[in-house]
């Protein structure tokens, strides 16, 4: 097993390094940077039914769900594709109300989750068609899918998923390019400036991992909370979302995700100096509002951990904390942000001496209900 780990103490850890790596192997052979578009041959569906889309359902579970909210706001945005984005295990007892002009898109690390895969079949007896993103190559839902789409970071042995998320965002990413450009939504001069930035993110992320000293720090320095909370807004959201889950799967401090403007209805009731609220705080349009977020848990005196681009300097005037991203674009900061967080887990658990790959009562998939 030592000889598997290459090294490193812990799969997590090796799997987060081999991001860089992983992520340009999702990209392999789909960015065609100079024609501004992505070449996505595993998609059955032809220009006209991509143009005729009227919505599309994210169906997922646990971290994958998390990579769904992300996918939602990219459809929406770069595609201008209405997009719902559903907890599996809710939607297979709602009443959907879906049709045949519909696409369900299923994410699933393992391709074998249960509540998955039973929304798949159920989006499928109302003639939707559907596509699954998954990592695992002639998993069962490969089989029950009209389009397959694979994230290709290769095995992971961790139970907390790290690789296959960032995985699954940029497939993501790539979808909704190429079908905004289908669409016409997007010019080939936006999609370009967006294939760019994603091929910048395996640079980016290295140098998140060379520097990841600070992150260890701040780890150990909480590691004694009861409590944390993870506050983003946009496209962040996910990213509080998926760092509240990561250290609560893995150091089992109790975590919670927030979308940042709903602090107020409830959480804040919550916050002492007790409870750290790590504030996803990347530039971008609702970064104004990220800080009136920051400003109102620090009146509460909350310790505030703020993730933030390296160019922010003004970010230091209200954090107790600053870990730092490469400056990057709006869009793509959501992975480098990210791969702070699953560090910032890894090291509250390695403080705590907990079982990182293996932590209690829960499983790689979950294939029963
Ligand atoms: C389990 C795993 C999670 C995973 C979830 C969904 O709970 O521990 O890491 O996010 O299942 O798994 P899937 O394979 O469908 O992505």
């Amino acid at each position: 097993e030592a000889a598997e780990k290459s090294g490193y103490d812990h799969f997590m850890l090796k799997e987060i390094h081999e991001q860089p790596t992983s992520i340009q192997n999702t990209f392999a052979g789909k960015l065609m940077e100079l024609e501004g578009t992505v070449r996505m041959n595993e998609l059955y569906l032809n220009p006209e039914q991509i143009k005729h889309l009227r919505r599309a359902t994210i169906v997922a579970c646990g971290t994958s769900w998390n990579a769904g909210i992300l996918g939602k706001y990219l459809f929406e945005k770069l595609a201008g594709i209405h997009t719902d984005i559903e907890t599996a295990s809710e939607f297979r007892y709602g009443n959907p109300v879906l049709c045949g002009e519909e696409l369900t898109i299923a994410i699933t690390q393992s391709g074998e989750t249960a509540d998955t895969l039973a929304a798949v079949r159920s989006s499928k007896s109302y003639g939707c068609r559907t596509v699954a993103i998954t990592n695992v190559v002639g998993s069962t839902i490969t089989r029950e899918s009209d389009s397959i789409v694979y994230t290709r970071a290769g095995p992971e042995i961790g139970v907390a998923a790290t690789k296959t998320f960032t995985a699954q965002l940029i497939t993501l990413y790539m979808l909704a390019i190429h079908m905004g450009r289908t669409r016409g939504v997007i010019t080939a001069d936006e999609a370009k400036d967006l294939i760019v930035n994603l091929k910048r993110l395996p640079g980016q992320i290295q140098r998140i991992l060379n520097r990841k000293e600070k992150i260890k720090e701040c780890a150990q320095q909480f590691a004694d909370k009861r409590d944390y909370f993870f506050i983003g807004r946009y496209l962040n959201y996910p990213v509080a979302l998926e760092g509240a889950l990561k250290l609560k799967e893995i150091s089992y401090i109790h975590a919670e995700g927030y979308a940042a403007g709903e602090l107020k209805h409830g959480p804040l009731a919550l916050i002492t100096e007790e409870t750290p609220v790590v504030a996803i705080a990347t530039k971008g349009h609702t970064y104004d509002k990220i800080l009136s977020n920051i400003k109102e848990v620090k009146a509460r005196n909350a310790v505030v951990i703020a993730v933030a681009n390296e160019d922010d300097k003004e970010i230091e005037k209200y954090a107790d904390m600053v870990l730092r991203i490469p400056a990057s674009h709006e869009m793509t900061s959501p992975v480098l942000s990210s791969v702070v967080l699953q560090l910032l887990a890894y090291y509250t658990a390695l403080a705590k001496d907990c079982s990182i790959d293996k932590p209690r009562n829960l499983a790689k998939s979950v294939t029963v209900e």
